[in-house]
């Protein structure tokens, strides 16, 4: 009798963490990152006034939404190589733009086309030297899903290719997001005989605009998450339900 009372009590939890999964611009805000917590957008990924992608410690996958449509991508892949283990090729890859979401569920990025990169890395073949370039590709994640993931207490972004196959999980590291400006960063060079002095001034300016975009990020008190920190009484309540779910476990199981 008792036994039974716990299975339901534990059944209402697993609805209650079910019913909890949603797929609006609301939920998807913040900035996300790949299991290994190292990647995340923003300053530290890519410095658009340099031109400069950061490597980070270790690879990993980051994006950051913001609930008016806006989206950045940090990028950071090792692929071993499967005839010659010393010769991974590394690309780190920064994209953003804006999204949309479309009715059925489904998400498109859309980078603003002169604004991304990527450094291709392929030590073996390239003497040493890495590739840099520009890159521009439209994402489509044909469903997505953000709830809190049980293991791990924090919320978790699951974006599903276009084919349906699921990419790894993302985890909300910063909401609200920590991006660089959300504008077109480098506007199409006009003509290749610019003058130094516009582009110096120009340098200047996006210096401005990335400063004056961080200070306003921090104004608005971004937060970061910490996988075992306490995020907010939503989630201080889910993480004691957690526990109720596991002790009625035990005590079934016993
Ligand atoms: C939603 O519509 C778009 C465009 O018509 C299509 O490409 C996509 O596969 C659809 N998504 C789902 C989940 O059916
Ligand atoms: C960027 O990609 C989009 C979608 O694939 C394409 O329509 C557009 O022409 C590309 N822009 C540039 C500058 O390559």
């Amino acid at each position: 009798m008792v036994g039974s009372v716990s299975l339901v009590t534990l059944t209402l939890l697993l609805n209650a963490g079910v019913s909890f999964a949603s797929n609006d611009a609301a939920s998807l805000a913040g900035t996300w990152s790949s299991k290994s917590n190292q990647v995340f957008t923003g300053p530290g990924f890519y410095d658009p006034v340099d031109e400069l992608l950061i490597e980070p410690s270790l690879p990993g996958l980051s994006y950051s939404f913001t609930e008016d449509g806006y989206f950045e991508e940090a990028n950071y892949q090792v692929k071993a190589n499967p005839k010659d283990p010393g010769c991974p090729v590394a690309s780190l890859i920064y994209q953003h733009g804006t999204y949309r979401l479309l009715d059925n569920g489904t998400l498109v990025l859309s980078p603003f086309a002169v604004d991304g990169r990527q450094l291709l890395s392929d030590p073996c073949n390239d003497k040493g030297v890495s590739t840099y370039s520009r890159y521009n590709q439209t994402e489509i994640f044909k469903t997505f899903d953000v709830q809190i993931d049980d293991y791990h207490g924090i919320y978790k972004l699951q974006l599903n290719q276009w084919d349906g196959s699921p990419m790894q999980p993302l985890y909300l590291a910063y909401r609200p997001a920590m991006m660089l400006p959300t504008v077109t960063l480098n506007p199409t060079v006009a003509s290749d005989g610019a003058q130094s002095t516009d582009s110096a001034k120009e340098k200047r300016s996006l210096r401005h605009l990335v400063r004056r975009s961080l200070e306003n990020k921090h104004r608005t008190n971004a937060v970061k998450k910490t996988p075992n920190g306490m995020l907010n009484s939503d989630m201080f309540w889910y993480l004691s339900a957690g526990m109720i779910g596991v002790g009625s476990l035990v005590f079934l199981s016993s």
